[in-house]
């Protein structure tokens, strides 16, 4: 008999943020997609830089009205229609991108997996609508192949002081 209290099945749809503005974020979302591929509770990994105005990939000069608002769009969009976010929140270089999308998924009531990463963790603050928005925080971004996203467990103590 199957425990489908227990059992883990690929049907979440998750929404990965991050920012992928210099070398080193870019890596962590390869990083952390090959983690998520691992997982075997994951359905669907929705990257928002993967799906921008028909795909197309323009610099910030090229950035017109029509792309701006069909790729926000997009990104609402896959938020609507997510079980979840998953962050890769530099606290190096905070994204106000990725805060928004944060605040947005919070008012849509769906949980936030936050993963806080710098060079030097040890001397960083959390804003307190950050600390208070997570619903979980993972430790790693390995940690991600093994987390839970059929149930979501919470996670809320935060690994540094708020302000
Ligand atoms: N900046 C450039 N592309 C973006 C996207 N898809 N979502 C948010 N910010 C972006």
């Amino acid at each position: 008999m199957t425990d489908k209290t227990k059992q883990r099945l690929p049907l979440t749809k998750i929404y990965l943020g991050s920012p992928w503005f210099n070398p080193a974020q870019r890596a962590r979302v390869e990083a952390a997609k090959a983690a998520l591929d691992a997982n075997d509770t994951v359905a669907i990994v929705h990257f928002p830089f993967d799906w921008e105005y028909h795909d197309e990939v323009v610099t910030e000069a090229q950035m017109t009205r029509l792309w701006i608002d069909a790729t926000y769009q997009n990104d609402l969009s896959a938020m609507a229609t997510a079980d979840c976010g998953v962050f890769l929140y530099d606290l190096d270089d905070e994204d106000p991108g990725c805060a928004f999308e944060i605040g947005y998924l919070r008012a849509l009531h769906k949980p936030v997996v936050l993963v806080p990463l710098a060079q030097d963790l040890s001397d960083k603050k959390l804003n307190l609508m950050l600390a208070a928005g997570t619903t979980t925080f993972v430790a790693s971004i390995d940690a991600l192949r093994e987390f839970n996203f059929n149930h979501m467990p919470s996670e809320p103590d935060h690994p540094f002081p708020v302000f």
